[in-house]
């Protein structure tokens, strides 16, 4: 059965219910969750779809699915490219912020899950503790997409390493030299993994006290030691850029961080991405980071409007395998018995 007829099965029985048994669903609420497998065909579809999409193609396969979108922090690109991506699917969404729906405070987060699960096909949250993600997971059908908690952004992790297939035009990164500097923060935490999961060779150099949490780097090192990728973690930035083929930051302060600000502004600037720690890494070393950034803190004009720059490219595969990981996931869709 071809994908796109497997997703509309699933689809059918998820929104006409069925007479089956209820059958537990997928949902992407971290790397850690995902398989080669699972990788494989998230991308495999992403690229198609990247495809399809630069063939000006129409791809309404998920024509009729409802995207619900909760959004507790800001956002341009995930909010962007979740809304973009589902029309390009045919479907729709809607945006619940938080100004309107009250997680939490008007409503408890399970009673407003539940509502929405009676009206929409896939969930995507972004928010705080990953317990809020996680009891809207446990108490939908509907498949449900972090799109960014305090611990992890999966989204942006897996669009960073399909940027890096499409530049270097290779679907194995196996032993790829990535180098991450600065905060140990959620979207280090998803890098990590997916380095691990991938077999790349990640080395990343924080300050002391900022570095990754110890749950990652160890899940990291576990998997690491089946598929042969290298995890570096240390607290010296040139020893994480020496020889790498592509150097990444991210923000000093995340968001719900912003009140460190002053003190973090203290302890990052030998963190900052500039053209002199660039200059350790391999020659023509590509430039990544997920954005927003703060210009001439964690990264130089320089460096981040420089020749070897993929920043733009890697905003742009937000939407590409956001529009796979929403496929792969609406074939995965937990079924219901309606009443
Ligand atoms: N990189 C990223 O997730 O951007 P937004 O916060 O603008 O969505
Ligand atoms: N680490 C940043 C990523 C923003 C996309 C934050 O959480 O604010």
């Amino acid at each position: 059965m071809t994908m796109q007829s497997r997703v509309a099965r699933t689809i059918t029985q998820h929104m006409l219910g069925n007479r089956g048994e209820p059958r537990p669903k997928r949902d992407l609420l971290s790397i850690k969750d995902l398989t080669l497998t699972d990788l494989g065909e998230i991308l495999a579809c992403s690229f198609e779809l990247k495809k399809a999409w630069q063939q000006r193609r129409a791809t309404p396969l998920l024509a009729g699915c409802t995207l619900a979108m909760i959004f507790e922090k800001s956002s341009l690109r995930t909010r962007s490219t979740f809304e973009i991506g589902i029309a390009q699917l045919g479907g729709n969404s809607i945006d619940l912020s938080n100004l309107n729906i009250g997680m939490g405070t008007r409503e408890s987060v399970a009673d407003i899950a539940r509502n929405i699960d009676r009206w929409c096909d896939l969930v995507m949250i972004r928010t705080y503790g990953r317990d809020r993600a996680e009891t809207v997971a446990k108490e939908t059908v509907a498949p449900v997409i972090n799109a960014l908690t305090d611990e992890e952004h999966p989204c942006q992790a897996l669009a960073d390493y399909m940027t890096l297939m499409a530049v270097e035009d290779t679907s194995d990164l196996t032993g790829f030299p990535i180098a991450y500097v600065g905060d140990g923060n959620n979207v280090s935490h998803s890098l990590i993994c997916l380095a691990a999961l991938m077999g790349m060779d990640f080395r990343i150099a924080s300050p002391e006290q900022y570095e990754p949490q110890r749950e990652y780097v160890e899940w990291a090192r576990n998997m690491a030691a089946k598929t042969g990728a290298t995890i570096t973690v240390t607290n010296d930035p040139a020893e994480a850029v020496r020889g790498a083929r592509a150097v990444y930051t991210d923000i000093w302060a995340s968001m719900g961080h912003e009140g460190e600000y002053e003190e973090r502004a203290k302890v990052f600037p030998p963190y900052q991405l500039n053209s002199r720690l660039l200059s350790l890494a391999e020659k023509d070393a590509y430039v990544m980071h997920d954005l927003p950034a703060r210009r001439g803190e964690e990264i130089t004009d320089e460096v981040m409007d420089g020749p070897t720059s993929i920043i733009l490219l890697q905003a742009e595969h937000r939407l590409h395998v956001q529009k796979g990981i929403m496929m792969w996931l609406a074939g995965k869709a937990g079924i219901r018995k309606y009443q």
